[in-house]
């Protein structure tokens, strides 16, 4: 057995701690009873160097820039497989044959309905509220509509509450993107297929013919595989943290949703379109890095950078290919490119974001993608809600099967007053 000593120098005491191998990446040391045996709780600040779970999901090397869903490359996964075979793979660990992958898309298009009392919720929100606030209320709506139905002990019964929420979520962002444009709800059309239906639900009108491209329809496809998981992100690690206390299901999600809005998460999409909007043109552009270099200045080139890649954002890989790809099928804002080209041709060459390993990630391309498929800004991020509510569900699937996991319970290191006497 491998172990890890440490030595207390206080105490001039030795204890020994397990090291747990990893099947990829580094080995854990298993810490468990550590402030019984040396005296003191581990300091962790944003939890960097803590592995809260065992997970056989998603791998990332951030050295490398390498993301595994289930062992498989993001890459390859991008180019041979569909948002919902991914979604299968996701939740069971496998990709579907033929017969599984027909049986599972056809019970998402059925699940696509919600109830028809959460359509009357829209009403209450005003016509500019925030879409992320309106979907985490809607969701957190949802919870309530199935709370009856869900047996947590039973597996197969998860798991349908894991397929009706993700064909639910298309259906409650377009919700809430249609009473944000003020244009009357529209049901899903389950003839269609997920990703299509979804652009469908945005753009359709109750007269008139829908034009939907496949390309478009492959495009937005690809943004949602490529959200679908990323281990134990902020957001997921606030599902989990949630999960841990036997919240319903939904509940957990609602977290995860609020937890994405932060614009150094999943809220970064919007921010780097309104970046390269404020930005404005190319010249402008070395100002705004002689800003984001400056430790006095808090402004930061959103897109760039990431807690764990410290190379290429292998998904930003993909986007930045897809865009490129696009440029010639379907109009893309080709001002904002130009900017975002000149910002990333400085940025990968200059010594403060060399040095610090700040590279452009996902949501540095994302944007402009989502743009030329006429969504809005403030849809980006519960666009990435979509695609990463399976990853999310998954999660909570993979922790309610851990019988060693325990409810998340973090200490701290306290630098308040000490015990004193109310005057
Ligand atoms: N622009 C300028 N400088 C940056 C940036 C940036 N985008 N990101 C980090 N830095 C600098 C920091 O100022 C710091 O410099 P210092 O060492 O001189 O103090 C150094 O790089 C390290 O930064 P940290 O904040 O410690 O890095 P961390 O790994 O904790 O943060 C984060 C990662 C939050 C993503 C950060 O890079 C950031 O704010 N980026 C912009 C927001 C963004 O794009 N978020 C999306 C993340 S991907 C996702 O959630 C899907």
């Amino acid at each position: 057995m491998a172990t890890f000593t440490i030595m207390n120098n206080m105490s001039g005491q030795k204890s020994e701690f397990e090291i747990l191998e990893s099947t990829l990446g580094a080995p854990v040391v298993d810490i468990s009873g550590l402030r019984s045996r040396v005296g003191a709780y581990t300091y962790d600040n944003g939890l960097g160097e803590t592995a809260t779970c065992q997970s056989s999901i998603t791998f990332i090397d951030g050295a490398k820039g390498e993301l595994l869903y289930r062992g498989y490359p993001i890459e390859e996964l991008a180019n041979k497989k569909n948002y919902i075979e991914v979604c299968y793979l996701i939740l069971h660990g496998e990709l579907p044959d033929s017969k599984e992958y027909n049986r599972f898309e056809r019970d998402i298009r059925v699940k696509s309905y919600p109830h028809e009392g959460i359509k009357y919720l829209f009403r209450a929100f005003p016509d500019n509220g925030h879409p992320m606030a309106i979907l985490s209320s809607a969701v957190s709506a949802l919870s309530a509509f199935h709370h009856q139905h869900l047996n947590v002990k039973d597996d197969e019964e998860f798991m349908e509450m894991a397929r009706r929420i993700i064909a639910k979520m298309p259906t409650l962002a377009a919700f809430t993107y249609r009473h944000f444009m003020g244009y009357p709800l529209i049901y899903p059309d389950m003839e269609r297929y997920f990703t299509e239906n979804f652009l469908y639900m945005l753009r359709a009108f109750p007269t008139g013919k829908t034009e939907i491209s496949d390309v478009e329809v492959r495009a937005l496809d690809k943004i949602f595989m490529l959200h679908a998981d990323h281990e134990q992100n902020a957001s997921t690690t606030t599902v989990r943290a949630v999960g841990s206390t036997g919240a319903h299901p939904y509940a957990a999600v609602v977290a995860g949703i609020n937890a994405l809005w932060g614009r150094a998460h999943g809220g970064a999409n919007e921010s780097v379109i309104a970046q390269l909007e404020m930005i404005g043109s190319v010249d402008k552009v070395d100002e705004f890095i002689r800003r984001a270099k400056n430790p006095e200045d808090s402004f930061r080139l959103m897109g760039f950078g990431h807690r764990v890649y410290k190379n290429f954002d292998p998904r930003a890989k993909v986007l930045k290919k897809l865009r490129d790809e696009l440029r010639d099928t379907i109009g893309i804002n080709s001002r904002l490119i130009e900017i975002a080209d000149r910002i990333e041709q400085i940025a990968l060459n200059d010594e403060y974001f060399v040095k610090r390993n700040l590279y452009p990630n996902i949501d540095f391309y994302s944007g402009t993608i989502l743009e030329a498929l006429g969504i809005r800004k403030k849809m980006f991020t519960p666009i990435f809600v979509i695609g990463r509510t399976v990853g999310w569900i998954a999660h909570l699937i993979e922790q309610k099967k851990d019988s060693k996991q325990k409810i998340y319970r973090p200490r701290q290191r306290y630098i308040g007053k000490t015990r004193r006497s109310v005057p």
